[in-house]
């Protein structure tokens, strides 16, 4: 069979199984084409790959992956190994998320209008395999990052990431519960922490539930974990620093709970919500509402 009727068969084969869709593609035949193109090693622009014909032993691995997708509810990054961010290549397992932070569209766009120049020295709090620091250090060549995670699983998926790069000479990895072992200050910090509460996670797509739980869930509604950033990411930024965090759907609920801090909203073109900006002028002056 050639791979163009594979991808249509494929696309309707997942379409009949009532998957849920959200971790890089939004659709069955993306979805195909992911996998298919992705197990197979063929770049995803190559024009002529559709013509031709699959073997018997790519057609066994194919199956299998389709099994595993449709009964275990896998995420297609995870089959393949690799996702893609901000038009980067990443190693994708299941140590860590599947990146799909709509801060991709912000680091396309240089961090406009939020900053008019590139960002010295940068940490990703929360940075499970690294995509937003390491794409980040892709678009500033002159930037240090770090990049913070509690999970040294993540961290390990990380590393392969910084090599896979090649920017072990200005991306490091911090073991570090939130700020604990931090002693530096940052012009940038980029967070996409866990903002899940307990209740909504029981009721997520099987999908997600194939993630690490520690990326996911936070206490306190989803909120204590950003909470706790918007508290102490002060100490951390220099004096003009800015502080860019992802919360996804629970945003209204911390528009509610900090009814007096003028929180900045970023809106996104390819989709996603849930991202604040604050500077660390503002992080001081309402510091007090953060408790
Ligand atoms: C939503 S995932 C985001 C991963 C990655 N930044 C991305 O966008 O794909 C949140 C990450 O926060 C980490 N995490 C959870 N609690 C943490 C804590 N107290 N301190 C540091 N990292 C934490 C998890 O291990 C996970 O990798």
């Amino acid at each position: 069979m050639k791979i163009a009727e594979y991808i249509q068969q494929m696309a309707t084969r997942l379409d009949s199984a009532n998957l849920c869709y959200g971790h890089g593609t939004d659709n069955p035949l993306d979805e195909a084409f992911y996998l298919i193109y992705g197990l197979l090693g063929i770049h995803f622009a190559d024009e002529q790959a559709a013509q031709r014909e699959l073997n018997a032993g790519d057609e066994a691995i194919l199956e299998a992956a389709l099994k595993r997708r449709i009964d275990e509810r896998v995420p297609t990054a995870y089959l393949v190994g690799r996702a893609w961010f901000a038009g980067h290549e990443f190693y994708c397992d299941e140590r860590a998320l599947v990146p799909r932070s709509p801060l991709a569209e912000l680091i396309n766009g240089e961090f406009e209008p939020l900053l008019h120049e590139p960002a010295g020295k940068i940490l990703d709090l929360c940075t499970g395999g690294g995509s937003i620091g390491i794409a980040t250090a892709l678009l500033w060549p002159d930037c240090e990052v770090e990049l913070a995670d509690i999970s040294r699983d993540a961290l390990d998926l990380a590393k392969k990431n910084i090599a896979l790069h090649g920017l072990a000479d200005r991306v490091k990895v911090i073991e570090s519960d939130l700020f604990d072992t931090i002693d530096s200050r940052y012009d940038l910090i980029v967070a996409n922490p866990p903002y899940v509460s307990l209740k909504d996670y029981d009721d997520l797509p099987a999908e997600f539930v194939r993630e690490p739980a520690l990326g996911l869930i936070s206490d306190d509604a989803g909120l204590q974990i950003p909470l706790k950033i918007l508290r102490d990411s002060v100490d951390y930024l220099s004096a003009d620093g800015l502080l860019v965090m992802e919360v996804g759907y629970s945003h209204p609920q911390l528009s509610k709970r900090l009814k007096q801090v003028p929180l900045l909203w970023l809106e996104f073109e390819w989709g996603g919500e849930g991202v604040l900006a604050l500077t660390a002028g503002q992080l001081q002056q309402y510091r007090e509402q953060f408790n």
